[in-house]
This record gives C-alpha cells, sequence and structure tokens, in this order.
C-alpha cells in the first residue's frame, strides 16, 4: 500500500518540458535515501523538479560530469567513493569544501560547476535546531579523526565554541586534523587514552566514528560513566537510530542527537543552495522516516 508520502507525491508530481534535473553519484547507491527525501521536498515547495540516483563507478566520473554539463543537470550530490576525485572536474570548489577537501553538493549555474560541503554545516544545523540552540562558550569533543570528522570540526569552528578537543585511536591523525584547523579557535588533537578526563569537562561530546553501527550496535566509542549528566551526547549514525552511546549516555542523565537530523540538514541545504528557497525539513524528514519503516 502507498504511503501517505507516495500518495502526496504522486497527486502532485507533473513531469514536463520545463522540469529540472537532479540526482544523487555514489558507488555503490541503490540504498540512498536522498531521491525520496529531495523529490519530497521539491513537492512540498512546489518546485518542477524530480531527483533520481546514478549508479556511477570511478571510470565513469568524468563521463557523469560531462553529461550534468550537456543535459544542464542543476544539482548534483556525491557520495562514496567520489567526494574528492570529483573536485578535479569542477569550475569552482567552494571556500568550505576546499578547507573540508570533499564534495558532497555540486551547483550548476549555466554550465559552470561549483562544489559545496554541506556535511559538517548539516550537522551543525541539526545540534543546533535538536539539542543545544547556541554552541557559542561550549567545550566540545569530537570522537573520531576521519572523514567526517574533518567536515563536523571545520564547521563547529564558525560556531565560536570555547574549545574542540578531537580524540582519536590514532592519535597522530587528530594531531594532524586539529593543527589543520587551529587557525580558526582553540583545537586540540589528543589520544583516546585522554578521553575519560576531556569527557569530564565536555558540554558536547559527538561521536564521529562507525563505532556502534549497524551491525555493530553492542559497541559504543567512550564509557557513559565518564560523561557529565547534562551534557550533550551526539552521534552521527543513524542505523540505528539510538546507538548503544546515546542509551548509556541518556542513563547518565545527558540530552542525546542522533544522527538522522546531520543528513536530513546536508540535504536541506543543497536544496537550498539549488532552488534559493527555505527547505521543507520537517517534510523532508516525514519522507526519509517513511522509507525507514
Ligand atoms: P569517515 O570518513 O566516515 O570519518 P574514516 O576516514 O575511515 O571514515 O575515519 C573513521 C574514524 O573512526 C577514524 O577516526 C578511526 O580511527 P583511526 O584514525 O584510529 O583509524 C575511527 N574508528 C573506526 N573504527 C574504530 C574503532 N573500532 N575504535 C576506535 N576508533 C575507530
Amino acid at each position: 500500500m502507498a504511503s501517505s508520502a507516495d500518495s502526496k507525491l504522486e497527486m502532485n508530481v507533473r513531469v514536463d518540458s520545463n522540469t529540472v534535473l537532479f540526482g544523487v553519484i555514489g558507488d555503490p547507491i541503490r540504498h540512498s535515501k536522498s531521491p525520496v527525501m529531495l523529490n519530497r521536498a521539491f513537492r512540498e515547495a512546489g518546485v518542477n523538479g524530480i531527483y533520481t540516483a546514478f549508479h556511477i563507478t570511478t571510470d565513469k566520473l568524468g563521463d557523469f560530469i560531462a553529461g550534468v554539463r550537456a543535459m544542464g543537470i542543476r544539482g548534483v550530490n556525491v557520495t562514496i567513493p567520489h567526494k574528492l576525485d570529483v573536485m578535479n572536474h569542477l569550475d569552482r570548489i567552494d571556500e568550505s569544501a576546499r578547507a573540508i577537501g570533499a564534495v558532497n553538493t555540486i551547483v550548476n549555474d549555466n554550465g559552470v560547476l561549483t562544489g559545496f560541503n554541506t556535511d559538517g554545516i548539516g550537522y551543525v544545523r541539526s545540534l543546533k535546531e535538536e539539542a543545544e540552540t547556541s554552541l557559542a562558550g561550549k567545550h566540545i569533543v569530537v570522537l573520531g579523526a576521519g572523514g567526517a570528522a574533518r567536515g563536523i570540526v571545520y564547521a563547529l569552528t564558525k560556531e565560536s565554541p570555547a574549545s574542540i578537543t578531537i580524540a582519536n585511536r590514532t592519535e597522530q591523525r587528530a594531531i594532524e586534523l586539529a593543527s589543520s584547523m587551529r587557525e580558526f579557535t582553540n583545537v586540540k588533537g589528543v589520544s583516546n587514552d585522554q578521553l575519560q578526563s576531556v569527557c569530564a569537562d565536555a558540554d558536547i561530546i559527538i561521536n564521529t566514528t562507525s563505532t556502534g553501527m549497524f551491525p555493530n550496535v553492542d559497541e559504543s566509542p567512550v564509557d557513559a560513566a565518564w560523561l557529565r549528566p547534562g551534557a550533550v551526547a551526539s552521534d552521527i549514525i543513524y542505523n540505528p537510530m539510538k546507538t548503544k552511546f546515546l542509551a548509556d549516555a541518556e542513563r547518565q542523565g545527558c540530552r542525546i542527537h542522533g544522527g538522522l537530523g546531520m543528513f536530513i540538514y546536508q540535504g536541506a541545504y543543497a536544496f537550498e543552495y539549488w532552488t534559493g528557497q527555505p527547505a521543507p525539513a520537517a517534510a523532508m524528514r516525514e519522507a526519509v522516516l517513511d522509507a525507514f519503516r
């Protein structure tokens, strides 16, 4: 049986000679919830657009971008494994994407392709909408120092926190990430050996590692007993929606923030860059939740 979101989509969609094309590329890509989320956003906002998923292997990336230019595809989201390589095919790279070293959103302005990164700012918008209105003056601990951490730390530096401490299994990666961001604010890198002491002082603890993601749902990146009751525990994982880290932190008296919002708001920013309109975030969330059911 069609869900309410499906029937709403069917009622409102009208593909005609003015319909504008959008899509997401990746390898693999058939698991992506971006088409469901963005098509719902277009219908909700009255945009005459269609968004689909393209399975693009690495050897076809250049051909795909040539196709974007030829067909006038207005917007593209980029996921694994193309976020770095795609930069070589674009005309301009936005400052944030350059600092992060990865692109997840392309805007096509009459053949001029610009790469943006909305992952980190999407995460921060979700954190502020759903858990902590202002990050100014906060002591923030980021668990992990990979690609996801880089985008998030970059976006956090724009929010005037008191400090950002990156804790990682491989200490050197944490130190390198911190030093690449240090021009912005008070950022340092430590090894996981120091987690207990850095968590004791933290207002917000963010897991950017894959620890606790399905199928390893019994793992947690940190002992929740080290967290301060009242602090915010945040996880970028959304499968499961409530990780062991979040469940333990909740029992410890922390406020918890799950990873679905990061996905919604990275898409919301993409929608806004492409259309110039505010994204219908509530409808986008509803569409994604429906797709998971
Ligand atoms: P992503 O782009 O998703 O961030 P990544 O660049 O591979 O992926 O980074 C994964 C992060 O999770 C790293 O910080 C990694 O720690 P290392 O730098 O020491 O490899 C961290 N990570 C992954 N599995 C982990 C585990 N079981 N325990 C602790 N940290 C882990």
